[in-house]
């Protein structure tokens, strides 16, 4: 089991978007893949299910400790499982504040007895509040989505520090394995100005996902653009950024 956090406190530099292709485009590949939803918009989750009740959602797993394995709904995708979100899961926050475990209930609840999945992907809430941390202490793998845009860069650093104090603190596993370029235009002095300064603080994957309508669109039908656009140029952007995943995590 491989666990990938998709974070960044910044709105809107699309985690959602990665998180969503990399469960969905693992699970075409044949493995197992759940997707835990983390961010009360619940994007994630309305592309592959009806919102659910509170009682079903990922708010049940850090309220009452409740285990992914009972919580976990099928996709149409046969390998894909999704661990839903719902809006309340915004006064989570709170609740954990108050508890000693409140930073390690999804690393407990991602704990599984049998068929436990291949990959876990975690889409993160924009800030770097307890969900994300709960994110960082139960993952493996962080992948920082970086939006090509002039303000993209602030908070890099925060987030660079915050990784690495979880790293030492709690979990040594803990491992960045790239910044992935979103929204990218070959085309525009700005991409390169914002590459060059995040390839200098930390590795970038050679995958850019340019930028394209196709996402908006594949996102109002509720699908991912492997249903989409099966053959689309944004499409096979994924593919490579999923081999290079597989690639970065196979070397460790
Ligand atoms: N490659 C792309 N080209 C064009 N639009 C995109 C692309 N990737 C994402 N978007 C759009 O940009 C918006 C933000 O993307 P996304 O929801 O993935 O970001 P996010 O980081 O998860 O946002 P939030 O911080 O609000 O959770 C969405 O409307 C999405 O459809
Ligand atoms: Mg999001």
């Amino acid at each position: 089991m491989v666990t990938i956090a998709i974070a960044n406190q910044k709105g809107g530099v699309g985690k959602t978007t990665t998180a969503v292709h990399l469960a969905d485009g693992l699970a075409r590949k044949g493995h197992r893949t759940l997707l835990v939803d983390l961010d009360a918009q619940g994007n994630a989750t309305s592309i592959f299910s009806d919102p659910p009740s509170r009682e079903e959602s990922v708010h049940e797993l850090f309220r009452s400790r409740t285990a992914a394995s009972e919580l976990q709904r099928s996709t149409r995708n046969e390998n894909l499982f999704l661990l839903p979100s719902v809006l309340e899961l915004a006064e989570i926050e709170t609740l954990l504040a108050g508890n000693v475990d409140g930073f390690f209930r999804l690393r407990e609840g991602l704990k599984y007895a049998n068929n436990a999945p291949g990959y876990i992907v975690m889409d993160c809430p924009p800030n770097l509040g307890l969900l994300t941390l709960n994110a960082f202490i139960a993952a493996d793998y962080c992948i920082l989505p970086i939006m090509a845009s002039r303000f993209s860069l602030d908070g890099i650093r925060t987030m660079l520090d915050t990784l690495e104090t979880v790293h030492h603190r709690f979990s040594q596993e803990l491992k960045i394995l790239g910044a992935l370029m979103t929204m990218y235009n070959d085309r525009t002095a700005i991409s390169g100005a914002v590459l060059e300064p995040v390839e200098e603080m930390i590795s970038v994957f050679k995958t850019r996902i340019s930028r394209s309508v196709q996402v908006e669109e594949a996102h109002l039908m509720r699908q991912t653009l492997f249903e989409y656009q099966p053959k689309g140029k944004i499409t096979k952007e994924y593919e490579a950024l999923i081999q290079e995943v597989l690639d970065g995590i196979e070397k460790g």
